[in-house]
């Protein structure tokens, strides 16, 4: 019998270079699609999954995010004080119905790293994993459709998505054999491989559903060249001593870890939102786009 799933660590340790300068004294998990911060999104598909301990693996300037999920009297005051219950109800939902925990990893050594930090907290039970940048849009919520396959296969499952060639190296590719409705058993994994080296086109994204044994593959899991322990290159330790699942999200994804995805994120939960979509989506038909595009 499978474990239930507790527990979703988030990994927001990491220096999000590719989104400086905003980054130097923000993290970049509290940018705001539309007037929620990012990582709130993953928070709300983990709890929407039935998932409520939450970890966040954390690191330098990363207070903010803390302080987002914290109580804030003065701000519940204030709102009180001028009848705003709308936004008060808002604010409290975020606070009340989730339990968070914080552990800091030191220096951002890679996700298989920050993983590992975890450690102490996840305790001996299998767990998932949210990168908070991988925002999906999905019915039922991402993580759930996951739970469902790990409760059917009894083993690690990580969402992947198929990814054009020329997008590839970015990820971490899977060799697998298809089993139908969308799940798919590993062969192997590979590391941001070149295009010619990837073995499919199928990339993992920013969830997974872990088992316990894992810490102990990524204690065996070396360093890459760039000094960080990859996730991938644990998990492929990991095939040595049981099976991996692979499983095609239903849903929509947004990576807003690069400014184009982070762009298109905002464009897409903005004409999604009912108290906005309208005037937005005028507002987009107006646009005279070749007048505004920089050549
Ligand atoms: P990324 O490489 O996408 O994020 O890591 P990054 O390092 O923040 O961004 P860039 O590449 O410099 O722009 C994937 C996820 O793993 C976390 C990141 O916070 C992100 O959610 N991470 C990465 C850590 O928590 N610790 C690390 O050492 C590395």
């Amino acid at each position: 019998m499978s474990q239930p799933i507790r527990k979703a660590v988030f990994p927001v340790a990491g220096l999000g270079t590719r989104f400086l300068p905003v980054t130097k004294a923000q993290p970049k998990e509290m940018l705001p699609l539309v007037d929620k911060p990012i990582i709130q999104y993953g928070v709300e598909e983990a709890v929407a999954s039935g998932v409520s301990n939450i970890i966040l693996v954390t690191g330098r300037g990363k207070n903010a995010i803390e302080d987002h999920f914290d109580v804030s009297i003065e701000l519940e005051t204030f709102l009180e004080s001028r009848g705003k219950h709308d936004l008060l109800a808002e604010i409290r939902k975020i606070s009340n119905m989730i339990n968070f925990a914080y552990v800091r990893q030191g220096e951002p050594l890679g996700l298989g790293h920050a993983v590992l930090v975890a450690r102490e907290l996840v305790g001996n039970e299998a767990f998932a994993v949210i990168l908070g940048d991988d925002v999906i849009d999905a019915a039922p919520p991402a993580l759930s459709q996951m739970i469902k396959v790990y409760r059917d296969l009894d083993g690690p499952v990580l969402a992947v998505e198929k990814i054009p060639p020329e997008e590839i190296s970015n990820y971490g590719v899977i060799d697998a054999v298809p089993l139908g409705g969308g799940v798919f058993e590993i062969r192997d994994l590979i590391e941001k491989p070149s295009r010619t080296e990837a073995p499919s086109d199928l990339a993992i994204i920013g969830r997974y559903i872990l088992t316990p044994d894992i810490f102990g593959a990524l204690d065996t899991t070396g360093k890459d060249r760039t000094g960080e322990i990859q996730l991938t290159n644990g998990l492929r330790h990991l095939l040595t001593r049981r099976r991996l699942y692979a499983y095609q999200i239903d849903g929509v994804r947004h990576d807003t870890g690069n400014k184009l995805g982070f762009l298109k994120a905002v464009v897409y939960f903005a004409l999604r939102r009912p108290d906005i979509a309208a005037p937005f989506r005028e507002y987009l038909q107006s646009i005279d786009i070749d007048r505004l595009v920089t050549r």
